[in-house]
């Protein structure tokens, strides 16, 4: 993404997006099935998550499962979200009501965060946004801020196998999606894109309470 692509796309987002974000994504997805799939990257997370953890919510959007996430982990987490988007960051900071939670505009191209600053880091539906590029930059700052060890979740859309399902998924999620982003890409480069940058892919999980829609990747440092 050149400079003044990255700039009109923050502008899309703070301008128009962030106020729309949440009753969209309760209208696209239903309020249940957000929370079934929100609720799935907490259960894939929460095994490895001691007291004390540090975890980055990388482009953390309104915070939703920033949100969720705080609320469900033991409350000596530090969790911190981060978005390029005010307007996202705005609608977050807004929700938090949680003392271990602070939320900060940023880009995962350029994390201000020292190197093993944190325990864990999750990424959800923001890879498929972004040209291969950028989400091998972005990659690399995950591995570079995450400690030995630590888990990097990663949610994102998931085109299922069984044919009809894929047709359904076509119709409803990646159609439009692969106008408007590089998620069919994304999809195919994920897992090697994981491996240069020197991640080690643990899981790859379809989510089938949602029709195989969406999949969690962990890996590990
Ligand atoms: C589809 S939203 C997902 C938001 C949230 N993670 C969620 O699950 O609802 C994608 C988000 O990625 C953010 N984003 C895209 N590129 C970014 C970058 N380079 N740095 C930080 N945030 C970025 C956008 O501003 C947007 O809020």
């Amino acid at each position: 993404m050149t400079d003044y692509q990255s700039k009109q796309y923050k502008k899309v987002y703070d301008i128009f997006i962030s106020k729309w974000y949440d009753i969209g994504l309760k209208i696209g997805l239903t309020p249940a099935g957000e929370n079934i799939l929100r609720t799935s990257v907490f259960k894939s997370l929460s095994p490895y998550i001691k007291k004390s953890d540090r975890i980055l919510d990388l482009c953390c959007g309104t915070g939703t499962l920033t949100i969720l996430l705080t609320r469900l982990l033991y409350k000596d987490c530090k969790i911190i979200g981060v978005d390029l988007s005010s307007g996202q960051i705005a609608k977050a900071q807004k929700k938090n009501r949680y003392p271990n939670l602070t939320f900060a505009i940023m880009d995962a191209n350029d994390l201000k965060f020292s190197k093993d600053y944190f325990d864990h880091a999750v990424i959800s539906a923001a890879l498929h946004e972004m040209d291969k590029t950028q989400r091998l930059n972005v990659l690399s700052e995950i591995h570079r801020v995450i400690k030995k060890e630590g888990i990097f979740l990663i949610f994102e859309h998931h085109e299922p196998s069984k044919i009809l399902l894929r047709i359904l998924y076509n119709f409803y999620l990646g159609f439009i999606e692969n106008i408007t982003s590089h998620s069919s890409e994304m999809q195919r480069s994920i897992l090697k894109e994981l491996k240069k940058t020197n991640f080690r892919i643990l899981k790859q999980t379809p989510i089938k309470n949602f029709l195989s829609f969406f999949q969690i990747i962990l890996s590990k440092k």
